[in-house]
């Protein structure tokens, strides 16, 4: 997360993510599935603007950079402002705020859009409020809006994520990776594919150290052998459109390449940005302009 002053105004860079590695270990009895999950942040990021207003007032005005022009589902413009109001009402800050919402990560896509706005508003808040609240207590706001927004909270580039992924512990990152990111023309919804899932899948038991020893000594090759997620075979079946991304993506010669979170977003691992930039061009031209190079975030 980038946060800059503009007068009186607070902007703030809201990183999207990528899920490297996702294990889904069990579900639990609260209806979440625990997981094991290694994301890093990337270059991709919708753009939010604080501006101090009146005691009460909190208005949220949004605007599109997507190529389709998608609309703002409700769902995504309302975790903004449940995150506002959460943290007014946690900590009455006599205080209200204009948000001006620029969004450029595709919704429905497993990049976290929804996620990371509302981490930004937690921080983004409480900066210009100066609630005082600790990063534990926005750490449980964050739990309570979302299992990824914890995720956003910290800024570590790279993070195994346990729990229903709201459990972080940040991991050094070693240089920087370049991927290319493809969205189909339709998304995905993260509650449908964990419904889709089978319990009794996944005999294997994948763990995620063996991407992270060969993140940390740089092996490309390595990288992509280790990358995996369990909810992509659930995820094609329910979208064809993700096997298509992931065989353009294979055409074009990158290491590894994999959904991210539940989709319908796809990637691949490549040797260089330069090689990420020249996939891109090809990629939009064949994905109606949704395909974006993109380097991890420091
Ligand atoms: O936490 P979040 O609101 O992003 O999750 C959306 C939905 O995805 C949940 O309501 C749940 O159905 C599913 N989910 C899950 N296990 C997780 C995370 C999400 O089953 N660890």
């Amino acid at each position: 997360m980038r946060f800059r002053r503009q007068e009186s105004s607070l902007v703030v860079d809201a990183p999207a993510k990528l899920n490297l590695f996702l294990a889904v270990r069990g579900r639990r009895s609260d209806g979440y599935h625990d997981l094991e999950t290694v994301m890093v942040s990337i270059g991709l990021f919708d753009t939010l603007r604080f501006t101090p207003a009146p005691d009460g007032v909190l208005q949220l005005s949004s605007r599109s950079l997507l190529p389709s022009a998608q609309n703002l589902p409700d769902s995504e413009a309302n975790l903004v402002l449940r995150a506002a109001r959460l943290l007014m009402e946690t900590t009455q800050p006599r205080a209200g705020a204009t948000i001006e919402l620029t969004k450029r990560i595709p919704i429905a896509s497993g990049l976290a859009g929804g996620s990371t706005d509302a981490a930004a508003t937690l921080h983004g808040l409480n900066t210009l409020w100066r609630t005082g609240l600790s990063r534990e207590d926005l750490h449980q706001l964050a739990a309570s809006l979302g299992s990824d927004v914890n995720f956003f909270l910290d800024s570590s580039p790279l993070a195994v994520c346990t729990g229903r992924g709201e459990i972080i512990n940040p991991q050094p990152l070693r240089g920087p990776l370049d991927f290319v990111v493809v969205r189909p023309e339709t998304g995905l919804s993260t509650a449908q594919v964990f419904a889709a899932l089978d319990p009794k899948q996944s005999a294997q038991r994948p763990q995620s150290d063996d991407l992270l020893h060969a993140l940390k000594h740089g092996r490309l090759n390595h990288v992509a052998s280790c990358m995996h997620n369990d909810l992509q075979r659930v995820a094609v079946g329910l979208n064809p459109s993700v096997a298509r991304a992931l065989a353009a993506l294979s055409r074009g010669r990158t290491f590894g390449r994999m959904m991210t979170g539940s989709g319908s977003a796809c990637y691949g691992l490549c040797v260089s940005r330069r090689h990420a930039r020249s996939l891109e061009s090809q990629l939009k031209a064949e994905f109606g302009g949704r395909a974006w190079a993109v380097r991890t975030t420091v």
